[in-house]
């Protein structure tokens, strides 16, 4: 249910698998809006290692373990296509995403840049990481995982038990 005047923000993201780094962001994110639609990514171009359902679920478990911290309301969606349809579907007013190091910047503004022409009414806002959580990504952390080093200190229990039941790791 959508009110007026609410402010709707979408944060989309391949989650593969959700991190303590977008955990900070979803925190963070729900501060500025009244409604926090977390766009999960089917992503035809990504071979993702966790399947759509079970990066839905784990991304809703860390979810609710951060119930307390959270400001608004928060939807959990998949979606499959093009994110200005979604968002734009979604009635939202902005797409949030995550700033790590510098090496992000071209992709990111590229991407923004071209989302800004498709749906010129929706803005994309960036926030920084957070100091502990800027080098953390998604990759790496199944490259980690894969090679048998510890992840414990970028992803949750809940997620780190799933990667490792993945890579069968003791
Ligand atoms: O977490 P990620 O992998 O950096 O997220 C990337 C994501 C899902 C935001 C991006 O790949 C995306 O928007 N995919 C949907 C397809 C789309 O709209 N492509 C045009 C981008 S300009």
């Amino acid at each position: 249910m959508y009110m007026k005047n609410e402010k709707i923000g979408v944060y989309p993201g391949s989650f593969d698998p959700i991190t303590n780094g977008h955990m900070d962001i979803i925190i963070r994110s729900t501060h500025i809006v009244d409604l926090l639609v977390i766009g999960i990514a089917v992503n035809a171009e990504k071979k993702a290692l966790f399947t759509l359902e079970e990066r839905s679920d784990m991304v809703r478990n860390d979810i609710k373990k951060a119930k307390s911290l959270l400001k608004s309301k928060i939807e959990v969606v998949t979606f499959e296509g093009l994110l200005m349809n979604f968002a734009a579907e979604a009635k939202a007013n902005m797409i949030i995403r995550g700033l790590r190091a510098v090496s992000d910047f071209d992709y990111e503004f590229q991407m923004a840049g071209m989302n800004a022409r498709l749906e010129p009414d929706i803005e994309t806002i960036f926030l920084m990481a957070s100091e502990s959580h800027q080098f953390i990504s998604s990759r790496f952390v199944r490259e980690i995982c894969s090679l048998n080093g510890n992840v414990s200190s970028f992803v949750s229990k809940n997620v780190l038990n799933k990667l490792q039941n993945k890579f069968k790791v003791a």
